[in-house]
């Protein structure tokens, strides 16, 4: 099993480039199925929920390949319409496939979503959204089997799901007619769909924003997009560097996505300089805790980014309270925080760090992708070395995390094992 040493009480210093964004090309390479012609999505980062989508594709009947930064699909002879049961509890995201596999072929076969690390992960709301479209859903054994030729319609989403939006509007682009889609989410990824939708020959409007029109209609042969960078990365690289100290660079951030996390860093007293696509990073001599953060759909603060600004909470003075209102299991990571010198208490959805907290070497395990990176975080700000165990979670999101923290002067060394 692949683990991750990490010696801390060493600043970080340097300069290094945010990865394209993990929930930026997923649905991208979903949608690749739409054109029935070639994609090219460039500033891909190589993870491994990025090698499942592209085992989905294969499992579908397309050439899907990964060189260079870029994933290329060709899903001109994509014959398959059936989501592999083992690829769907491997990355629950798989989902995405739905919509696009559905609109494509009149029909879908997908397994029931088993949780996930953060919780019961429902698919009602992507189910409801195909229904609106035409779909007639029926069970099979423990999967669910999707037909029909999809017309346009009205789907309101009762909550504005990151997935269920962007299964609606891949859904809606080969859908017969006009798509009205209301409470939709707003994520930065949406937008960034709806622009590749837009580059593809897709009229789109309002992606981005609550509510989305689609007119249905064929995708260009050929698409070449670049995937917006990563800005939950971002935030990971902001904490470290709190949390360790030091003043580093990121390379490649979208300014406009981060200001809700630019925000909880500022009143930590992190220096924090946009210039053009860079952003500086000083952390202050002592972090200040930035009160209370309460994670919400975007242009709130994103739950993805709350396990690694915990991590850094424990290094500021005073009280930081979190409160989680888009998961329910999004604290696994508490424990393994504890292990660490933590001083956290948690009461359902609340979470309180009492800092600034010791933080002292210890063997852990990542619990989940996001909270493995608070380990990490946590890890660099610790006296003496820490262990980090089930690092294959990690590696589903964080492009060359070892090597880019050992580029900023971490003492960071992974011991490569058979990832189970
Ligand atoms: C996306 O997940 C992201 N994943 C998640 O990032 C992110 O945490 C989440 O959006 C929220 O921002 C990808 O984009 C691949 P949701 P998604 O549907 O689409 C409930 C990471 O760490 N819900 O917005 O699954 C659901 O249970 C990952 O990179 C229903 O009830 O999130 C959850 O409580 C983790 N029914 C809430 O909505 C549904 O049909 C938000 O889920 C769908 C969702």
């Amino acid at each position: 099993m692949s683990r991750l040493l990490i010696t801390g009480g060493r600043a970080l210093y340097g300069e290094i480039g945010v990865q394209g964004a993990k929930n930026g090309v997923l649905p991208l390479m979903a949608a690749s199925i739409l054109s029935g012609g070639v994609t090219v999505i460039e500033n891909c980062p190589r993870l491994s929920d990025v090698d499942a989508a592209l085992e989905i594709l294969r499992h579908l009947g397309c050439e899907a390949t990964f060189e260079n930064g870029a994933v290329t699909v060709d899903s001109s002879a994509m014959t398959g319409w059936e989501i592999p049961d083992t690829l769907m509890r491997r990355m629950r995201s798989s989902v995405m496939f739905l919509g696009p596999v559905l609109a494509r072929c009149g029909q879908a076969r997908i397994s029931m979503p088993g949780g996930c690390e953060l919780g019961p992960r429902p698919i009602d709301l992507h189910l409801e959204a195909m229904r609106s479209l035409g779909a007639e859903i029926r069970e099979d054994g423990g999967n669910l089997i999707l037909e029909g030729r999809l017309t346009g319609g009205r789907i309101d989403l009762a909550t504005p799901s990151v997935g269920a939006t962007e299964n609606s509007m891949m859904a809606a682009a080969l859908a017969q007619g006009t798509t009205l889609i209301t409470n939709a989410a707003r994520e930065p990824e949406i937008r960034d769909l709806g622009r590749f939708l837009e580059s593809a020959g897709v009229r789109i409007h309002g992606a981005g924003t609550s509510t989305v029109t689609v007119e249905g209609g064929k995708l260009r042969p050929f698409i070449r997009y670049r995937a917006l960078p990563d800005r939950i990365a971002a935030a990971t690289y902001i904490s470290a560097a709190a949390a360790a100290g030091g003043r580093i660079v990121l390379r490649g951030v979208e300014r406009e996505d981060l200001t809700s996390v630019t925000e909880a860093f500022t009143q930590m007293g992190v220096g924090l300089t946009f210039r053009s696509d860079t952003l500086e990073v000083a952390a202050p001599g002592e972090l200040k805790a930035p009160g209370t953060v309460v994670t919400r759909p975007h242009p709130g603060f994103p739950t993805d980014a709350q396990p690694p600004l915990m991590a850094a909470c424990l290094r500021a003075r005073g009280s930081a309270a979190f409160v989680e209102t888009i998961f329910e299991n999004r604290y696994r990571h508490v424990p393994e925080l504890r292990r660490l010198g933590g001083r956290i208490r948690v009461d359902g959805r609340v979470a309180i760090v009492e800092g600034p907290c010791r933080l002292r070497g210890a063997q852990v395990e990542a619990t989940d992708l996001r909270g493995g990176a608070a380990l990490v975080v946590a890890a660099l700000a610790a006296e003496g070395t820490t262990r980090i165990d089930r690092l294959f979670h990690v590696d589903r999101g964080y492009e060359n995390m070892t090597g880019l923290l050992r580029s900023l002067g971490a003492d960071a060394e992974r011991i490569d094992g058979k990832d189970t």
